[in-house]
């Protein structure tokens, strides 16, 4: 007969899922010891036979009900161990999440759009690669002017260049513009410059325009005043020195205090106390007339700037290198907006 109190006592005793499977098989299956007892009934006579039957019956049904409330036990008391094990702590720190941000360079040449939108310059923007009419000639530098060596071109083959300043827009904006003339144009500049701290290939300038009837320097004085104040603090100071560019006339270059230094002098300043930042002028009397302006009714001033410098200035940079390099080292040092 079977020992069903033994058998109860294996069943409580298995505590792996793969025992217990065992168990079951030589139990339950096919070959097991219940269904040997189970073909056994045969041979008994009928009245024996059923309540034998019905005997074994109950004891199948019973173990099944065991067996199956002994693999929920043990699954939960793997589940709890591998709980325990995996366990998470709701209060240590998040991973830092890096977020990305815009970099230093197009922050500080959006502020300085920003500044200008505010006087009512609309932003624009002109190809990279120019054709020597728009880098050059038009802005008064026919071909052989000696003026056109200025700026170490890079030439295509195909007879165009990469712009070597963002002053053609200017030309452009004209040919585009009805007048009032009113616009800001930013984008890549390309040079055959040796690179050093403040020499790149490739920087990037910021160029104004403005032609209006009656525009005068007193104008382009005012407007120099007031973007340099909001660049570099209320009280900054601004110079004017006389310069040389072909498309202008008086052209100037603009300085500020030096803003390490605060016009002591230091090495940045080279010990003047200022630092030129940008190339200014009236517009040149021929430069209107190509763009059939004329010039005895309209008049127009311009200045352009080299971003990088402006940035460098800003935030003390020492290399313009660090722009292009994209060190996340040197990025993640500007983690805020300039506004903020
Ligand atoms: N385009 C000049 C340069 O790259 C800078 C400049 C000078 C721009 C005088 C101007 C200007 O608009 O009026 O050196």
């Amino acid at each position: 007969m079977i020992n069903i109190k033994e058998i109860k006592k294996q069943l409580e005793q298995a505590n792996s899922l793969c025992e217990l499977e065992a168990l079951r098989i030589n139990l339950l299956g096919r070959q097991g010891v219940l269904n040997s007892y189970l073909k056994d009934l045969k041979n008994l006579p009928l009245d024996e036979r059923k309540k034998r039957g019905e005997e074994l019956n109950l004891i199948k049904e019973e173990l099944e009900c065991i067996i199956s409330k002994k693999i929920e036990a043990i699954n939960r008391s793997l589940l709890l161990e591998r709980l325990k094990k995996d366990s998470i702590d709701p209060y240590l720190p998040p991973f830092p999440i890096n977020i990305g941000r815009m970099h230093i360079l197009n922050r500080v040449i959006n502020k300085i759009i920003h500044v200008l939108e505010r006087l009512g310059y609309e932003a624009v923007e002109g190809p990279e690669v120019e054709t020597e009419y728009y880098n050059f000639e038009a802005l008064n530098m026919p071909l052989h002017h000696p003026a056109r060596d200025m700026w170490d071109t890079f030439y295509l083959n195909n007879g165009k260049l990469l712009r070597t300043h963002t002053s053609p827009i200017q030309i452009r904006a004209m040919e585009a513009n009805k007048l009032p003339i009113k616009i800001i144009a930013s984008g890549r500049c390309f040079r055959r410059d040796n690179p050093d701290a403040s020499h790149s290939p490739i920087f990037h300038q910021i160029e104004a325009l403005y032609i209006d009837k009656g525009v005068s320097f007193a104008h382009l004085k005012g407007t120099l005043e007031y973007f340099a104040r909001s660049m570099f603090g209320r009280e900054q100071k601004v110079k004017f020195i006389l310069s040389y560019f072909p498309f202008v006339e008086p052209g100037a270059e603009v300085a500020v205090k030096c803003v390490i230094c605060k016009g002591r002098g230091c090495i940045t300043c080279k010990q003047t106390g200022w630092l030129e930042i940008l190339g200014a002028g009236m517009v040149h009397p021929e430069v209107l007339e190509r763009q059939n302006i004329d010039y005895k009714i309209y008049s127009g001033f311009a200045f352009g700037m080299g971003a990088e410098r402006i940035a460098m200035l800003m935030y003390g940079i020492n290399h313009i290198r660090h722009f292009l390099d994209n060190d996340l080292r040197f990025l993640n040092q500007f983690k805020y907006n300039l506004e903020d």
